[in-house]
């Protein structure tokens, strides 16, 4: 029925699904790398002619200052990044480039190549992530004594300092470093000489190739080398976690820039005007921050997919790994740094925080905790008898510490004038002197340690 139409289209619609070139031209500083340290190992071992290897490799830096000033070239013809600089290889120097290929095979060549790339996407996002925590310490040190509502079920619950709530992503951010640096120990193995999958008959140096191209040392198993992407794996998972982190961080400035929070200011740099409305400035930096961790969740997801169920060794579907690496790391990039610049530059309206914070009944609890500790009233009762105080203050439309004395010694006798000093916010916070509790103090001697901690 469709023959006509399809004699011609099978070819080409091979060349496209085939092709990685459009994408896989990202990888091409490392695949001269590679390419470089195996014919320098080659050329050692006799495998090549030292004048040929010499000859291999002159071509492949020009190549690469080739691809510096004007790109790589997409020829869906020569599929991949491999062979597109094969293929200009043997236009440069003959057929001696032929050469190059001795002993290795696309399949440990590329797992080489994504590894070294990935190598260097960790460290950029861990420089990243290391401006970000700056960025928060900084702000924390500056608002270590800023009053502000806590919030559990984003119901206002105890107050808390600026400072503490925004060393609380310090800590994520830590934990997302310790991932990466995880990760990069994992990856740091060299699949360059697996081959197709068995390994090779030729004299190869392996140790070689992994010290030339900084790999810890070459991997074990020649069918694992080409077949696992785990590195890449890791990688995603780990640049979820920092989106996830990311997105809690960027809903809260999007919260808190709202007009019934009125908690910050965001920066006219991160904002954004309406069209039609004059008076919005909207948080889009944040709200893209939020719907990136999206895009990079689903990346990781596209990537397991891939992945399952795949038998040894190398199978086709794998040169699909790369898409969604790409991708993330671009998005993490942009969410990182927008975030980075938005806690550096934005302004807390702390007035209005504290002013919060000291409504809503905040310091409830410290009622509760002073009946227990002045009155020995066990805690379950001394809550129940601060139900009633907060009942009477909403009762009379006023805050806790508004209540005269005759009121809360008639809700219990053992309140005495003692607990309006604790019943102020500054006062609540200042309590809460327990390791890694919100009191200024202790909020100091944290970023004092994560200062160390940097250093070290
Ligand atoms: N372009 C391929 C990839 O990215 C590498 C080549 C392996 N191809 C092959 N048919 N053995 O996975």
């Amino acid at each position: 029925m469709w023959g006509g139409r399809f004699a011609a289209g099978p070819a080409s619609v091979m060349r496209e699904i085939n092709a990685s070139i459009p994408f896989d031209k990202r990888l091409w500083k490392q695949d001269i790398a590679g390419s470089k340290a195996h014919v320098a190992m080659l050329a050692k071992q006799g495998i090549v002619a030292q004048a040929d290897a010499d000859a291999i490799s002159g071509g492949l830096d020009q190549i690469a200052a080739e691809y510096e000033a004007n790109g790589v070239p997409v020829d869906l013809d020569l599929e991949d990044i491999h062979m597109v600089t094969e293929s200009r290889l043997a236009e440069l120097i003959g057929p001696a480039a032929g050469r190059l290929h001795t002993a290795r095979s696309r399949n440990d060549q590329v797992a080489t190549d994504f590894r070294l790339w990935v190598r260097d996407a960790i460290d950029e996002v861990e420089a990243g992530l290391v401006a970000l925590q700056e960025a928060l310490i900084a702000r924390a040190e500056e608002h270590a004594d800023t009053v502000m509502p806590g919030f559990t079920h984003l119901q206002s619950a105890q107050p808390v300092t600026l400072g503490h709530h925004l060393m609380a992503y310090h800590e994520m951010i830590r934990r997302d470093r310790s991932r990466f640096a995880d990760a990069r120990a994992r990856l740091n193995e060299c699949p360059l000489g697996a081959a197709a999958l068995a390994g090779t008959g030729f004299p190869i140096d392996r140790h070689a190739t992994a010290a030339a191209l900084g790999f810890a040392k070459p991997t074990d198993n020649s069918l694992d080398s080409v077949s696992d992407r785990d590195f890449a794996l890791d990688y995603l998972m780990a640049a979820t976690q920092v989106a996830l982190h990311l997105s809690r961080l960027a809903e809260e400035f999007i919260i808190w820039a709202s007009q019934p929070f009125g908690f910050v200011k965001l920066p006219d740099a991160y904002s954004t005007g309406s069209s039609i409305m004059p008076q919005k400035r909207n948080p889009d930096a944040a709200e893209l921050v939020r719907g990136h961790a999206g895009r990079i969740m689903g990346c990781m997801n596209a990537l397991c997919v891939t992945m399952k169920g795949l038998p040894l060794a190398y199978s086709k579907d794998m040169q699909d790994d790369k898409p969604p690496v790409f991708e993330a790391h671009d998005l993490l990039g942009l969410s990182i740094a927008a975030m980075t610049g938005m806690i550096e530059t934005v302004a807390f309206r702390t007035e209005r925080m504290r002013g919060l914070a000291e409504s809503g009944f905040a310091t409830a609890t410290d009622l509760a905790d002073w009946l227990v500790r002045e009155g020995n009233v066990p805690f379950r009762e001394a809550h129940h008898i601060t139900g009633r105080a907060v009942a009477a203050a909403e009762g009379a439309g006023v805050q806790l510490a508004d209540l005269p004395i005759e009121t809360l010694k008639a809700i219990d006798g053992r309140i005495d004038e003692r607990i309006y000093a604790v019943l102020t916010v500054d006062a609540s916070v200042a309590s809460r002197k327990s390791h890694g509790g919100t009191a200024p103090d202790q909020v100091r001697a944290r970023i004092a340690q994560a200062r160390q901690e940097k250093k070290e």
